[in-house]
């Protein structure tokens, strides 16, 4: 095996083609060697799952630099520890523990990526939970802060309300004065969602969730976060006060299990609505669209991701926020961590660790460690 700039070996999960869990393989890779200017070498621990790399697996995702095309490397989260600062880097030491978020790449042993994308963690948060924060959290506060003007006495509906981005959204919420949540999940995780701060779960799988928000709101909400597509975009609109926002964000309707489905695609994109600007004028509505990927590559972007960050820090410091691990996997079983997810077992956040063995026979649900403790509600204001 040829090595790099650093004359080692390191170990990186590969996506080895598009299709099924298998694709997803550790294999040894030279390790990089010295960062350049304004970059850091990061010695990662953990890394987070997230919906992006289920879409990149089945070829369904397509980047702001174009289409990922295997092989490759995905991950866009991780977190661990500086091994080397490169010339002009002011903000990290050589030792320090960080998070950091790039697109794709990082599910390595060692990454080289620009210094700005890299956060210290607080001394308290441990690599788990730090892997969880990019992605997820990032979202949540952009859309909620940023184009959702989240005030008091608001009301949000959050679908996939157990997932990593539905934690998020409901703490990042509860942060506000006497903001009404409403979520969606399966039911067995209501309990989950409820201690989270869900003010009224609802089990999308069994019921119309737009009659049971209707029931206890019925002029609707003033929020809607669209990570489904679809009819349920439509749905959302429907739903939205005047003067409410959706924000769309996901199309988790085009994906099921392990293999891409044409049939379940065009059956999404038939049943997405058109929005014509007349009627949302005179519906007082907004639509908005967020991709965190895409928001790079120009100082207003990478500022507005910085200071994000900063805040996140701050509100996790100050017990507002804390982030729901749900089981942490070994590298090896991402395959089998990623099925887990789109079996919808995951209640929070799915963790990939290089500290973590291999020993999947003697765990639960084929792989990963289920992560109970130290859970419990962040502060709710
Ligand atoms: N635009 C962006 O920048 C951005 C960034 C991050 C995430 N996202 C989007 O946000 C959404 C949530 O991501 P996440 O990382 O929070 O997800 P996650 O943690 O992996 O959550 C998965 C959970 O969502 C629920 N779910 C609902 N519909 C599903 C479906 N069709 N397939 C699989 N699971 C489904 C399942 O629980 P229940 O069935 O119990 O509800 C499942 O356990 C995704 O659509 C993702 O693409 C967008």
């Amino acid at each position: 095996m040829a090595t790099g700039g650093s004359g080692k070996v390191m170990k990186e999960c590969m996506l080895t083609g598009f299709g099924g869990y298998h694709k997803l393989k550790v294999v040894d890779a030279p390790k990089p060697g010295s960062p350049g200017d304004g970059q850091v070498l990061i010695k990662v621990v953990a890394s987070g799952i997230n919906f992006a790399e289920l879409h990149a697996r089945q070829g369904m995702y397509k980047s702001k630099d174009g289409k990922v095309t295997p092989p490759c490397v995905l991950g866009m989260e991780a977190s661990g520890t500086v091994e080397e600062v490169g010339k002009g880097v002011e903000t990290l030491q050589v030792g320090d523990r960080v998070f950091c978020i790039n697109m794709f790449e990082l599910w390595k042993e060692y990454v080289v990526i620009p210094a700005n994308r890299a956060f210290v963690m607080p001394d308290e948060m441990s690599f788990e939970e730090a892997a969880s924060i990019p992605v997820n959290y990032l979202t949540a506060y952009l859309m909620l802060f940023d184009f959702g003007n989240l005030r008091k006495n608001k009301s949000v509906l959050c679908h996939m309300a157990a997932g990593g981005v539905g934690f998020a959204v409901t703490q990042l919420c509860k942060t506000v004065e006497n903001v009404t949540v409403f979520g969606t999940s399966s039911e067995h995780k209501h309990k989950a969602i409820q201690a989270n701060g869900v003010d009224h779960p609802i089990d999308y799988r069994t019921k119309d969730y737009v009659e049971e928000v209707r029931k206890i709101s019925p002029n609707g909400v003033d929020i809607v976060l669209d990570p489904l597509c679809g009819a349920d975009t439509k749905k959302g609109y429907d739903l939205l006060k005047p003067m409410g926002k959706l924000i769309i964000f996901g199309a988790a309707n085009g994906m099921t299990g392990e293999h891409k489905s044409f049939t379940n695609l065009a059956s999404m994109w038939w049943s997405l609505p058109t929005f014509k600007p007349l009627s949302m004028m005179t519906s007082n509505k907004s639509v908005a669209g967020f991709h965190l990927g895409y928001l790079s590559g120009d100082d207003e972007s990478e500022a507005m991701i910085t200071d994000a960050a900063a805040d996140l820090v701050r509100m996790y410091k100050e017990g507002l926020i804390k982030p729901h691990v749900d089981s942490v996997w070994p590298f090896e079983k991402a395959g089998d961590a990623m099925k887990y997810i789109a079996d919808r077992k995951n209640v929070g956040k799915v963790v990939l660790s290089w500290e973590k063995k291999d020993d999947t026979e003697e765990k639960k649900e084929g792989g990963g460690e289920k992560k109970d403790e130290g859970n419990e509600k962040p502060g709710v204001l």
